[in-house]
């Protein structure tokens, strides 16, 4: 874990285990379901004044389907290919807050482009399982993957080390508001005075 949420400030200190490229052409959000990814990924692209991309928005528009739709008609393996080619596609874009699958990481081709596409630099947003299932039964959004809870959790703790092999920054977001998480990246990644990324 690379954050310290203190006490009083809101503001948690973190600590990037990569550097951060320049220029830095897109931030990937990655994380478990619940992480917060896609309503964190949108106030920082507000911020940013760039572009937000859901990848699971992405494969719907280019395939037509919803994610149940695909997981129902085609299965996972078929769901994943997919998943992989909607993130090439995604990774062509410049400006832009990219916010994963949860199960994107564990793919290693997915790994790996993520990691050697220049100018990308990918933020895990973290958080103990029972929060983020917690945090999805509040959701209104159909995921195939939560149908059985123990199998969820096995998948939690199989991605969770991958996530964080993935990410140049790991923000554990249990205590802190989408906004609070949006302003400790920020300091991170744009720290004060010249900034070389932009
Ligand atoms: C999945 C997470 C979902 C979506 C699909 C599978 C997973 O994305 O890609 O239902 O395997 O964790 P979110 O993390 O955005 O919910």
């Amino acid at each position: 874990m690379t954050s310290t949420p203190s006490t009083t400030a809101t503001t948690p200190t973190l600590t990037p285990t990569t550097a951060v490229p320049a220029p830095l052409l897109r931030l990937v959000l990655t994380g478990f379901m619940g992480a917060g990814k896609s309503t964190i990924g949108r106030i920082l692209a507000a911020r940013l004044n760039w572009d937000f991309l859901d990848l699971d928005a992405h494969l719907e528009a280019r395939t037509g389907a919803t994610i149940p739709e695909l997981f129902a008609r085609h299965g996972e393996p078929r769901f994943r290919r997919l998943e992989s080619t909607a993130l090439v596609s995604a990774l062509g874009r410049s400006s832009t807050v990219l916010a994963l699958g949860g199960g994107t990481p564990e793919d290693l081709t997915n790994r790996l482009l993520l990691e050697q596409t220049p100018g990308t630099f990918t933020v895990f947003l973290d958080a103990p399982f029972p929060v983020l299932f917690d945090r999805c039964m509040l959701q209104d959004i159909a995921r195939p993957v939560l149908e059985d809870p123990a199998a969820a959790q096995l998948r939690f703790g199989r991605r969770h080390p991958l996530y964080r092999r993935l990410a140049g920054l790991t923000i554990d977001t249990t205590d802190l508001s989408p906004e609070q998480t949006v302003e400790a990246l920020l300091a991170t990644v744009f720290p004060p005075g010249p900034s070389p990324y932009l």
